[in-house]
């Protein structure tokens, strides 16, 4: 490739924060070259997908895409003709990782100069990294963003017609794009999106400058889909929005999550899930709805990020700790056996050792069963990062290793309650410690390894705990 870049779009913060763009639904099908057919004939694409279950359902549509100019996926990287970064930049560590990757790719274009290498994701939807990449990785011919998947093979048409690197990222969303082919990751779990983009504009976040305007899917469109993965079999549907809770407020016609699960659930896929609830705008009707259908997991990932209030208003989170655990309270009231996970960030700008112990008596309070844990970390062009920060990194270490204690405790006795008893499983494939043994979720989400046959590979199944390791459980396999 020409080592100087053609740039048709780069983005800009100050559009990405814009949120008065319209846009529309667009049902067109997707047009392939005879160009791009030939010269996809026979080649091979591996992507490589970092972060949230948005980005490993952007890659299923990517894969959609390039199966249908002709393209086969590739057994691994090394041998790929076109390499995907699909890349995260929720904290620096994400996108530290990206870059050693990037790095490694050097090699292979040595080898292979013919070999296409692509970045797109989070991480691209930010001006200083698309200069970065462009100056220090010369091997690398395509950028392009979150707005722009669905042009994938125009792209590449364009790099091939013309052998230059292509720079195209987009501020701002386009329209939404029903009819992009798909190759699914998984042929008994799926996720669907319900809506892109986040509204809340959380002071520490670059999800909603990367990912743009909160946009939700039409009911009907969405229920299609379902419909299909329940006609194939599917045993789980993850309903996948940044902010679920908002789904259909965009519409202003009283369209509204808990119409849209209460619908989902009716169809009958044995496994409903929805990721991710902000605090918020978690009504009391999506409540009467969990508790409502069987189908419904009663597994609820409701993120606090801090129990401390002046935290979590510098935090821009719009829910006090005491309005948040009413809300855990009113949970537990109308599904008594429900199971609450989240995230936490510690050593947000300023927070001192007394709002941090806040956040432990939160989690005191709460009892998890499950947590994620994240140290803050800066992000370029947020609120938040223009804080000048008094918290060594030292104390935020010493902080998150007392959280992650904390949580152990609600942790590990939730698991071990389940010693002894039996539950449902559904199989995802063996352990990636030892492939001698399965691993799989149950209905609350906690992971199980036991003994069994590759055949019980996406199937539910149940399992008698016998060991609880905390984070994970070692049972046997009932038969019945
Ligand atoms: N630093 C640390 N953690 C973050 N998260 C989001 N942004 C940051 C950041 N800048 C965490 C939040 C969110 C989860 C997906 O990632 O806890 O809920
Ligand atoms: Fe980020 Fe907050 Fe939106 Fe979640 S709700 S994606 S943390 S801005």
């Amino acid at each position: 490739m020409a080592n100087k870049p053609l740039y048709k779009s780069i983005p800009d913060p100050n559009l990405e924060r814009k949120r008065t763009v319209s846009f529309s639904f667009n049902y067109d099908e997707v047009i392939v070259s005879d160009r791009l057919k030939k010269f996809a004939k026979g080649k091979t694409y591996f992507i490589h997908t970092y972060g949230c279950q948005a980005n490993y359902r952007d890659e299923e549509n990517m894969a959609g895409l390039l199966e249908l100019a002709g393209y086969n996926k590739a057994s691994e990287i090394n041998n790929a003709d076109l390499i995907i970064l699909n890349t995260c930049a929720v904290r620096e560590n994400a996108e530290d990782k990206v870059f050693g990757q990037i790095g490694n790719l050097k090699i292979i274009k040595k080898q292979r100069p013919e070999t296409i290498i692509a970045l797109c994701g989070c991480m691209v939807q930010q001006k200083h990294i698309i200069d970065f990449v462009i100056d220090k990785f010369k091997h690398v011919d395509l950028i392009f963003g979150t707005h722009n998947i669905s042009s994938l093979l125009s792209l590449l048409d364009e790099v091939i017609a013309k052998h230059v690197r292509l720079v195209d990222v987009k501020s701002l969303p386009e329209d939404i794009k029903e009819n992009l082919p798909s190759k699914r990751i998984s042929n008994f779990k799926a996720f669907v999106n319900i809506s892109y983009g986040c509204d809340k504009f959380c002071t520490y976040c670059i999800v909603p400058y990367t990912r743009g305007k909160e946009r939700s899917r039409k009911m009907e469109d969405i229920l299609e889909e379902c419909r299909a993965l329940k006609d194939a079999n599917y045993q789980e549907v993850t309903l996948l929005g940044q902010n679920v809770n908002a789904y259909g407020k965009d519409f202003n016609d009283g369209t509204s999550f808990a119409h849209l699960l209460d619908e989902v659930a009716k169809l009958g896929i044995p496994r409903v899930r929805f990721l991710t609830s902000h605090p918020w705008d978690f009504s009391s009707e999506m409540i009467d709805v969990i508790a409502k259908h069987d189908n419904i997991m009663k597994y609820i990932h409701l993120p606090v990020q801090s129990g401390s209030d002046e935290v979590l208003k510098a935090m821009n989170r719009r829910y006090t700790s005491s309005s948040y655990k009413a809300l855990v309270d009113l949970i537990r009231k109308k599904i008594p056996d429900v199971a609450i996970s989240t995230d936490i960030i510690v050593g947000f700008p300023n927070e001192t050792y007394e709002q941090f112990l806040e956040t432990i008596d939160m989690v005191n309070y709460v009892k998890y069963d499950s947590a994620f844990t994240f140290i803050y970390s800066p992000r370029k062009n947020t609120p938040a990062a223009l804080i000048k920060d008094n918290v060594t990194a030292k104390e935020k270490s010493e902080r998150f290793k007392e959280l992650v204690k904390a949580l152990e405790v609600s942790v590990g006795k939730s698991s071990e309650d389940m010693i002894g008893k039996t539950f449902t499983v559904l199989v995802e494939g063996p352990s990636e410690k030892d492939p001698s043994i399965l691993s799989g979720y149950t209905e609350k989400y906690k992971l199980v390894h036991f003994k069994g046959d590759d055949s019980l590979i996406g199937k539910i199944v149940k399992v008698k705990i016998k060991e609880s390791h905390v984070y994970s459980l070692l049972g046997e396999l009932v038969n019945d």
